[in-house]
């Protein structure tokens, strides 16, 4: 796991098959299942690492041969939280390494004119007491992002139980977010060079949902 001089809450997860993944979900010339089964494989490598720290307590059981105090998770269930549509497959790969979390949804869409997001859809699990893993796989102007962390806050939840993964971030949305919600930890495979006029990120791999739903 990498740390970035300008940025002390980004952390960019350079494992080696997740990079490898990652190169082929950016060829344009991947196939939406190609797409969709890579995304999933490395949100579950992205969440092995994430979940580093998470709480531990310990379980009084019997093994075959002797009574032991067992390390187990400790609080309340993990929450994944994607935002839609695009992070609903990542969400799939964290269900696969952590099968008894909740999932709570953050649906938001960008408003023509004032270019700012609105929410049309916010469902989550009770907050006290549990870590809550946001997922959306481009972070890119940093506003929808920063955005769902405002909705988690009215929710009850404080920042510092926010994580925020992404696939791949720009510069651009990784300062904004840091401005708005400092102390939310950001984890992405990779910070690309820069947005372009779209807002698209570059290299970057073009529009996530599209990608892996194969709409235009
Ligand atoms: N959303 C996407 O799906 N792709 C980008 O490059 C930026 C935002």
């Amino acid at each position: 796991m990498q740390t970035h001089p300008d940025f002390p809450n980004l952390y960019i997860l350079s494992h080696p098959l997740i990079q490898h993944k990652l190169s082929h979900m950016r060829d344009r010339d991947r196939s939406t299942m190609g797409f969709r089964s890579l995304l999933k494989e490395i949100a579950l490598l992205m969440g092995y690492e994430i979940t580093r720290d998470l709480p531990m307590t310990t379980e009084r059981i019997q093994t075959p041969l002797a009574e032991m105090d067992a390390p187990v998770l400790a609080g309340k269930k993990l929450a994944i939280v994607p935002i839609l549509r695009a992070g609903l497959g990542m969400a799939q790969g964290l269900h696969e390494l952590v099968p008894s979390a909740r999932e709570g949804h953050i649906g938001l869409y960008r408003d023509h004119e004032t270019k700012q997001p609105v929410e049309y859809l916010v469902k989550l699990p009770e907050p006290e007491g549990r870590v809550f893993v946001l997922v959306d796989p481009m972070l890119a102007t940093g506003n929808s992002a920063a955005y769902a962390c405002d909705v988690l806050n009215r929710h009850g939840v404080e920042d510092r139980n926010i994580r925020f993964m992404a696939l791949v971030a720009a510069p651009e949305g990784v300062r904004v977010f840091q401005k708005t919600h400092p102390d939310v930890a950001v984890y992405t495979a990779a910070l690309d060079s820069h947005l372009d006029e779209n807002a698209y990120i570059v290299p970057g791999l073009g529009d996530a949902g599209d990608r892996m739903f194969g709409t235009k």
